[in-house]
């Protein structure tokens, strides 16, 4: 399953060869602070009818989100989740603290910034100390999803991927830096254990339905009061057997993508969600002192460098609403404006940026006139999208030396015929296009497969793509995005 920001979803898949046999979803709230325990209400609802069908389960959940529990394994507060920047001054003092951004990256792989878990830890011991004091154990979101699935006695788990994005883990070795957990909060609190790529970790708590049985005849009677069963209604259910499926470690929602969609180190993927994305495969860590691309570890034992926007469907979610049109209204409109939107220009950072690290930026329009119209108005936001994305995919090609043989797009807004339309011109790169699917919980059931094989490498599944886009390269677009971006911050 995928514990996404926005919802959780569930594939039931055949381990042979990946085919999706059923899915589900349900809503997670809104916002940047959620109470931890509304993934857990929605993997239940998620999964209900499919988790007992599972001969393997998995979760790849969104990246870098604080959970922090008290002793009673009680979270002492509501998760501080990746988009949420209020902890931007405390990265900035652990860079510092570290001994400055290229020392920071050689550590942990990434240079911090406010996406990453310890310095939502910091931002805590900052701003209320009191629930800092109680932390007695840090876990990601998709650490607590899986504890919440695993058999009782289940210590919590973890894997190299996800753990790669908290800030205190050494991505080249795969080890904790409880040092930098403790120099974030304050003192010591228990981690989960790191889960080898593609081990189990253990067996979730609900197997097959338990009924509630019989005897075959009235015991004798026992002469004083003792507890008695409940006595179970004829042909109900009791509850659930103890164990049952195997339960793999999981990973971040981006690593999931990468294993779901086979990722090589030829590829470059393009995920447009509520995060932009642009990543690719490395046999080798990397350290990127500019702080542009983060180093992570993968879910297979090699790296997953990549670079991160805050700002990605929201921007088309927003444009639509205020245009008043659905999102086939909103391409729609998008398409009947000129490349260049009419001369309309958009910085779309409206939740504050972090490539660029911008974290107090908001958005900006220029070149509105008289003559502007409302389709204007919708191309310029996926101008402003696809710009960014293209920034992002330059970047990594730099920062890496990635030569991608594929860009690959994929996210709920790359089903977009305005997306998918304007991509390649402005990424300036024929783009491919997978099969619609859910390829980070496809790359989560991918990892439980795997660990159900019991083999060295995940299983072959077949990835179907249904075109390669192409378009002329947009140039000016490009040109005209990156001066209003460096106009508002020269830096
Ligand atoms: C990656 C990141 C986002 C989240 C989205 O570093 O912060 O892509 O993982 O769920």
């Amino acid at each position: 399953m995928d514990s996404s920001t926005q919802s959780t979803k569930a594939v039931l898949v055949d381990a042979d060869d990946g085919t999706v046999v059923a899915q589900r979803s349900a809503p997670h709230p809104p916002g940047t602070e959620v109470d931890p325990g509304a993934w857990l209400d929605a993997v239940d609802a998620a999964t209900a009818g499919l988790l007992d069908q599972a001969a393997a389960v998995a979760v790849a959940g969104q990246q870098h989100g604080l959970v922090a529990l008290d002793g009673a394994r009680r979270p002492v507060r509501d998760a501080l989740l990746w988009n949420d920047t209020r902890s931007a001054p405390q990265a900035a003092a652990l860079v510092e603290e570290m001994g400055g951004p290229q020392a920071c990256a050689d550590a942990i792989g990434s240079v911090l910034v406010a996406s990453f878990t310890s310095t939502k830890l910091r931002w805590l011991r900052d701003h209320e100390p009191a629930s800092a004091e109680r932390v007695a154990e840090v876990l990601l979101p998709h650490d607590y999803v899986s504890l919440h699935l695993a058999a009782p006695g289940t210590a919590p788990f973890t894997d190299r991927g996800d753990a790669s994005g908290t800030g205190y883990l050494d991505a080249r070795s795969g080890a904790w830096r409880t040092d930098l957990l403790v120099a974030a909060l304050g003192h010591e609190a228990r981690l989960p254990t790191v889960v080898a790529p593609g081990s189990a970790a253990g067996a979730t708590r609900s197997g097959a339905l338990l009924a509630g049985g019989t005897g075959d005849n009235m015991g004798a009677a026992l002469g004083h009061e003792a507890r008695l069963p409940t006595v179970v209604a004829p042909g109900s259910a009791a509850g659930a057997t103890r164990s049952g499926a195997l339960l793999a470690g999981g990973t971040g929602d981006n690593m999931g993508a990468a294993l779901g969609l086979d990722l090589t180190p030829a590829d470059v993927l393009v995920s447009i969600g509520t995060s932009g994305v642009a990543s690719t495969i490395a046999a080798h860590p990397v350290a990127d002192g500019t702080g542009t691309v983060t180093g992570f570890a993968d879910a297979r034992g090699a790296y997953l460098p990549m670079v991160t926007t805050m700002n990605a469907a929201g921007i088309l979610d927003l444009q639509a609403r205020w245009l008043g049109v659905d999102h086939d209204g909103l391409a729609a409109l998008a398409l009947e404006s000129p490349s260049g939107a009419g001369g309309v220009t958009l910085s779309p950072y409206y939740g504050g940026e972090r490539t660029p690290n911008r974290p107090d930026a908001v958005g900006t329009w220029t070149g509105l006139t008289p003559a502007t119209t409302r389709a204007d108005l919708a191309r310029a936001s996926y101008e402003a999208l696809l710009c960014s994305l293209a920034d992002a995919v330059d970047a990594l090609v730099r920062r890496t030396g990635v030569q991608p043989a594929r860009v690959l797009l994929v996210g709920g807004a790359a089903r977009s015929a305005a997306v998918q339309a304007l991509a390649p011109g402005i990424l300036g790169r024929d783009v491919v296009l997978p099969a619609p699917g859910e390829y980070v919980a496809r790359g989560a059931a991918r990892q439980a497969a795997w660990a159900l094989s019991g083999a060295a490498e995940p299983p072959a599944w077949p990835v179907p793509t249904v075109g390669t886009l192409a378009a002329p390269p947009e140039p000016e677009v490009r040109a005209r995005y990156a001066a209003l971006r460096d106009l508002l911050d020269p830096r």
